[in-house]
């Protein structure tokens, strides 16, 4: 587990960069990764699988550009086959795609990671685990647990997500997986805790870390860190 930056500090962080402030991108980005970010997250919608829209390869490749945080990306579209392969043209490291989807998700992650990119799998809070689920896992580097319902930043974090990262975090075990879980939607210093105790390797978190003050303070919180 060892393919974003600082892995050795323990649970790693992603701000979502749909709550930065657009405008600023590139300052945006600078920001979170002077202070300790770990990935950049970056949330792609189509206005299909999700009823908005965000941003698209082009703008994946500009912020690829100007840093060295691996770009972990959020696919949140209803053709993730044609959408992995230009996100891995712009630089992407990991790509996530949604188990909700109907596509032939283990085929995918193959051609993700022929690429030499980590192949993620994402569940919508709505989505139960199921045995189809847990066959796939050695197909896939990383599983994304959605702790809000997809498309929009700013929501309430919700616990269905929590007993889900707990049955990932056993099965990890019981088959030996190398398996990163991460989650996403509603973290914050207050719920972090919770997603860390559930056995969490990646926090995303929007709202909470571009809506703070102090952005390094927020993310020393999120990984544990006292107040
Ligand atoms: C929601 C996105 C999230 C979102 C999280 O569709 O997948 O990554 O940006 O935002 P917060 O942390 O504000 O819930
Ligand atoms: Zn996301």
């Amino acid at each position: 587990m060892s393919w974003w930056r600082r892995a050795e500090t323990g649970v790693a962080v992603a701000p979502s960069l749909l709550s930065a402030d657009l405008a600023r991108l590139g300052e945006e980005v600078a920001a979170v990764e002077a202070v300790g970010a770990d990935l950049l997250h970056f949330d792609v919608m189509d206005g299909h699988f999700v009823d908005n829209l965000s941003y698209g390869p082009h703008v994946a490749h500009s912020v690829h550009q100007v840093s060295e945080l691996p770009l972990d990306c959020h696919l949140m579209v209803q053709d993730p086959a044609t959408y992995a392969e230009r996100f891995l043209d712009a630089g992407a490291t990991a790509v996530s795609f949604h188990w909700e989807v109907p596509c032939d998700h283990g085929a995918i992650a193959a051609r993700i990671r022929a690429r030499e990119g980590k192949a993620g799998l994402v569940l919508n809070p709505s989505t139960p685990l199921d045995e189809r689920f847990r066959a796939l896992l050695g197909s896939f580097d990383l599983v994304l647990v959605m702790s809000v319902h997809p498309g929009w930043g700013g929501q309430a974090f919700d616990s269905v997500s929590l007993p889900k990262l707990e049955q990932l975090a056993t099965w990890r075990e019981a088959e030996g997986l190398d398996l990163v879980l991460e989650i996403d939607g509603g973290i914050s210093p207050r719920t972090a805790g919770q997603a860390r105790d559930a056995g969490a390797d990646i926090l995303v978190a929007g709202s909470a870390v571009f809506g703070s003050a102090d952005y390094g303070d927020t993310i020393s919180r999120l990984r544990g860190a006292s107040a």
